[in-house]
């Protein structure tokens, strides 16, 4: 079972987008993976309907979404199918634009530590893995086969890292993009007398080890 900071196992396959290398393909994007325990399955369903809705929301993050069923690929591309007709009936025309990828095999979902044998010895549970462009993992969410993912909470731990990644802060609890960051906290009281000497404007805290940076 991979974990954080370990690089993405790779593997080659054939999928509803053509053949990909993972992660090499991507290397320099965000990308995030999600297994599905099944096609033709009501929750997977919504997860891979509302993905469609911000496919390109993420496109705009330099984010590749990947999404991975224990079905084969003759079974993806009708369920992509089926998926894309209830989207034209609700007036919608996204299309389903990101690779899903087939593992009849289950050698991708095990590489990933996707198959949890007390839960299903055949079938993925919910992962999500968030990989960075040098192709390390960054995050990993497991959800149970009953409950549908937030998509809304992996956008933002997405956006969490990103900003992380660019200006060197810490996020805090619930944060939003706009919402104050923090920094790490000095490593002793005298560090933090020094940081307040500083009086820099950008930076305010709430007792030695918890500093904030100011968003605007
Ligand atoms: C679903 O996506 O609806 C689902 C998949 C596997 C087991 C239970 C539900």
């Amino acid at each position: 079972m991979p974990m954080l900071g370990d690089s993405a196992p790779s593997f080659t396959a054939e999928t509803t987008e053509g053949t990909i290398t993972f992660p090499s393909d991507y290397f320099g994007k965000w990308k995030i993976m999600f297994s599905h325990p099944a096609d033709f399955t009501p929750v997977c369903s919504t997860e891979i309907l509302e993905l469609s809705e911000m496919q390109e929301e993420f496109k705009k993050l330099n984010t590749q979404l990947l999404v991975l069923s224990t079905d084969g690929l003759n079974s993806h591309i009708e369920w992509v199918r089926s998926l894309e007709k209830i989207q034209a009936e609700d007036g919608r025309k996204v299309g389903i634009n990101f690779p899903i990828v087939p593992d009849v095999g289950l050698e991708i979902s095990k590489k990933y530590g996707m198959i949890h044998p007390r839960m299903s010895s055949t079938k993925t549970v919910r992962g999500v893995f968030l990989i960075n462009p040098e192709n390390k993992i960054c995050a990993i969410f497991f959800y149970p086969a009953s409950t549908g993912r937030n998509l809304e909470e992996i956008k933002r731990t997405l956006l969490a890292l990103q900003e992380s990644d660019k200006n060197n802060v810490l996020t805090p609890a619930n944060w939003y993009p706009g919402d104050d960051c923090l920094i790490s906290s000095p490593s002793s009281r005298e560090e933090a007398e020094k940081l307040a000497k500083k009086n820099d404007p950008n930076l305010y805290s709430k007792d030695w080890y918890l500093w904030y940076k100011k968003s605007k």
